[in-house]
């Protein structure tokens, strides 16, 4: 069982690669290998709808899209981190998650995922919304915690003392590992379900 985490922050020690590392820690000694990639103070812009992508499977532009887009495929999870801006995600990881999700041709059916999200104050679950709704239209189970994935903190010092934020964390990864262990025996004795690509239509008419 592999999960590849994702740090939008731009700060590799702050509350999100906090948040992170509870979770690191707990898939350690649920034997989940893990990776983390930090993101956030890397260079990368947002998709130009170029169509590029659809002829060669990668993204046009050569950053860390294209790079971390072999370790999406190999991976049985997906955990999405970011800062909270404005009560959104953070640009950065936004222009990243655009240009992975629309440029890769792999399958993510049944790859199971979970966003985390860090703010100070405010603007916690609208951010988790966004963050989930990549996983939710790539036939991607979430996993859930005991509360809205999130942890409260400025630095990584205020992380460490939100309690309930970091119990949140520890219980996500117990259920993702859990999840993709259930999702890898459901795969062996009956296969995954169908997916249907019939129809790709901007209008109920179909034109
Ligand atoms: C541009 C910018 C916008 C921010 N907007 C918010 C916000 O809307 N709500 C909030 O609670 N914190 C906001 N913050 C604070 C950070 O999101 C928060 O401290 C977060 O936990 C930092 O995580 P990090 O150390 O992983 O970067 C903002 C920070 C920056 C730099």
């Amino acid at each position: 069982m592999k999960v590849l985490l994702l740090n939008g922050s731009p700060h590799p020690k702050g509350c999100t690669a906090a948040a992170l590392q509870e979770m690191i820690r707990v898939f350690a000694d649920s034997g989940v290998e893990t990776e983390l990639v930090q993101l956030g103070n890397r260079d990368i812009r947002g998709c130009i709808a170029c169509g590029s992508c659809g002829k060669t499977g990668k993204c046009v532009f050569a950053d860390a899209v294209n790079e971390t887009a072999p370790k999406f495929e190999a991976a049985d999870g997906l955990v999405i981190g970011s800062p909270v801006y404005y009560a959104s995600p953070n640009g950065t990881l936004l222009s990243f998650r655009d240009r992975l999700f629309s440029s890769t041709r792999f399958s993510n059916h049944m790859k199971v995922g979970a966003a985390v999200v860090s703010a100070r104050r405010g603007g916690n679950t609208a951010s988790f919304d966004v963050l989930n709704k990549y996983f939710s239209i790539s036939g991607m189970p979430i996993a859930t915690s005991t509360y809205w994935n999130q942890v409260h903190g400025f630095s990584a010092e205020d992380v460490k003392k939100d309690l309930e934020g970091l119990q949140t964390m520890r219980n996500l990864a117990r259920n993702m590992a859990f999840l993709i262990q259930a999702i890898t025996d459901a795969k062996e004795k009956y296969g995954y379900p169908e997916v249907e690509r019939k129809y790709f239509t901007s209008f109920p008419d179909g034109k």
